[in-house]
């Protein structure tokens, strides 16, 4: 099977003080295409996104892009390099407006080249187009969430890490947000996201990872998993299942 390595977790160990959460993990995220991580909260996979982008270093073992060692890389390296990193939760400046945000996400790139593309940005984002000069905290959930994303795609990411992008917006902006990460991907992104959401989120992705205990339990097409009978019990447990349905 041919398959195009962008991102490679190597025997990784990485935690919180003496605390190790990630316990040798051993993955690999294929590049152009969305790969889901799941399992039980506490599993590790927020610490997975966090260790990509830098905000964690591995004490053990190496992180892979593009067969290049980027463990110990500051987050201003890895934004340079094409990773971009979407956090759990609400991460604008709610008292400035929508264009600052993005003026804000940019400013790595300097004012010019951030002005000509917040508009090619916004182009998928229609209704947070027409709010523009609205303050940020004003936007609904759904807005507020695809603000962010286009706050990170201002810097065409090669790379994409989204934290549970699903958690309080409406069924239909999910499957907004989420035919969005397949839009990017069609065009040439690699996309890591996290998300409860599990069964609507197999739909929209190309692989899935579960960690269990910082170690990935199983990898493998996400269409096989949707497909698989065991799949209520295995990964729907709980409130997982009911946030779900
Ligand atoms: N900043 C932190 N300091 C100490 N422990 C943390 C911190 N962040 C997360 N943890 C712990 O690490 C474990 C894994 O967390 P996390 O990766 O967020 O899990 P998941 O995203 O799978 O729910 C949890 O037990 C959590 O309490
Ligand atoms: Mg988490």
């Amino acid at each position: 099977m041919g398959h195009d390595t962008c991102i490679e977790f190597q025997d990784v160990v990485a935690g919180y003080k003496d605390f190790m959460i990630l316990n040798n993990l051993n993955l690999k995220i294929q590049r152009n295409a969305i790969t889901l991580l799941i399992g039980p909260n506490g599993a590790g996979k927020s610490t997975v996104l966090k260790t990509l982008f830098g905000l964690l270093k591995p004490r053990q073992g190496k992180v892979l892009f593009d067969g290049q060692d980027i463990s110990g890389a500051t987050q201003k390296e890895l934004l340079a390099k094409g990773i971009a990193f979407v956090p759990q939760g609400r991460n604008l400046f709610g008292q400035l407006t929508v264009w600052q945000n993005l003026e804000l996400g940019g400013i790595t790139l300097g004012t010019k080249t951030t002005h000509e593309r917040i508009p090619e940005v916004l182009e998928f984002f229609p209704r947070v187009k027409e709010r523009i000069n609205s303050q940020a905290s004003a936007l609904s959930g759904g807005e507020q969430k695809q603000l962010e994303i286009g706050r990170a795609l201002l810097l065409r990411p090669k790379v994409l890490l989204i934290d549970e992008p699903s958690i309080g917006l409406s069924p239909i902006v999910v499957q907004d947000v989420f035919k969005l990460l397949r839009k990017l991907v069609d065009q040439g992104t690699t996309v890591l996201m996290v998300e409860q959401n599990v069964k609507s989120a197999l739909k929209v992705s190309d692989d899935a990872v579960a960690l269990e205990s910082g170690r990935c339990v199983l990898h493998k097409p996400a269409s096989e998993l949707l497909a698989d009978p065991n799949i209520e019990r295995l990964f729907l447990g709980g409130h997982v299942a009911k946030a779900s349905i």
